[in-house]
């Protein structure tokens, strides 16, 4: 990539016109984007919305989450899948409201010192929230970076050639726009090389082997542990579940044993609780400003 002057030209003139409209990107608030960049980790842009609005009518601040029981937060996060995120959410809210006087850091390492928050969050606040000039790198950002250097990256790599990228000042626009491109262009199955903005400044163009990373696509869902960890959530959302139905609600009626184990799992990750013969979302009492664990 020799001209990077033409390519963020190229690149923001194009995202400048074809930018969508989502409800995170009309605001700066730390605790808006936070929660927004959590629910687009794994789940999909029009899936998000929705939630994102009622999630933040609800707690609108990091106060207004840490004063909620985590089975509240849990719940609001029906529909959108991996619910870790949601007690990281909740955790993070009071991690917050005790010891930052209810505000998010304003530094990457600050960010990435809260739980559930890696690099790619905490420079995503950064960014969206702040106008940092960072780089901001998921798997969509990794593709369309390997695909204009032609070849595989480093985690390491990907990082410090989106931050070498970033044009000055302009880092809220830039990621936004990478974004666009890698789900409007430079999808991960059928780019329309034909329509890319950048496609003099791309090293691939889709002419032969794609050097973006293989599909990081999950693994099959069917029959998946994960499958049977959402589904009790999402009976536990409706009610508690009897030791005597959880293998069922798991769909996993022949196998107890497997039941247990991921239930479990599930209690270990505060996700939900047992009281020796009932399964329920954790502890609505267990809110009553104690430092969380
Ligand atoms: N995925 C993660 N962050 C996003 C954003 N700000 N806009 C669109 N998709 C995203």
């Amino acid at each position: 990539m020799r001209d990077v002057d033409g390519l963020r030209a190229a690149i923001l003139e194009w995202g400048a016109a074809a930018r969508r409209d989502l409800p995170w990107r009309r605001t700066r608030d730390p605790w808006a984007i936070l929660v927004s960049e959590l629910m687009l980790q794994q789940t999909q842009v029009a899936r998000v919305v929705p939630r994102y609005r009622e999630l933040l009518e609800r707690f609108p601040t990091p106060a207004h989450c840490a004063a909620a029981p985590v089975a509240a937060v849990i719940e609001a996060w029906a529909g959108l899948g991996y619910n870790r995120r949601a007690v990281s959410l909740h955790r993070i809210a009071r991690i917050v409201t005790i010891e930052h006087g209810g505000r998010l850091p304003a530094t990457i390492a600050g960010l990435e010192a809260l739980p559930g928050v890696g690099p790619y969050t905490a420079r995503a606040v950064m960014t969206f929230a702040h106008e940092t000039d960072v780089g901001v790198v998921d798997t969509n950002v990794t593709r369309l970076l390997a695909r204009w250097r032609g070849g595989p990256l480093t985690p390491r790599e990907a990082q410090e050639l989106a931050d070498q990228l970033v044009p000055p000042g302009r880092a809220w626009a830039w990621n936004q726009a990478l974004f666009d491109l890698g789900s409007a262009i430079c999808t991960s199955r059928d780019p329309v090389c034909g329509l890319c903005p950048v496609r003099t400044f791309c090293a691939w163009q889709g002419r032969d082997a794609d050097p973006a990373p293989g599909s990081t696509r999950q693994g099959r869902f069917e029959g998946s542990d994960r499958q049977g960890r959402g589904r009790l959530v999402e009976a536990l959302r409706a009610g508690p579940v009897t030791d005597g139905r959880l293998a069922e609600v798991m769909g996993w009626p022949g196998d107890p044993a497997r039941a247990l184990r991921v239930a479990r799992a599930l209690v270990a990750e505060g996700l939900a609780s047992h009281d020796g013969t009932r399964w329920e979302l954790p502890e609505v009492a267990s809110h009553d400003g104690a430092r969380p664990a």
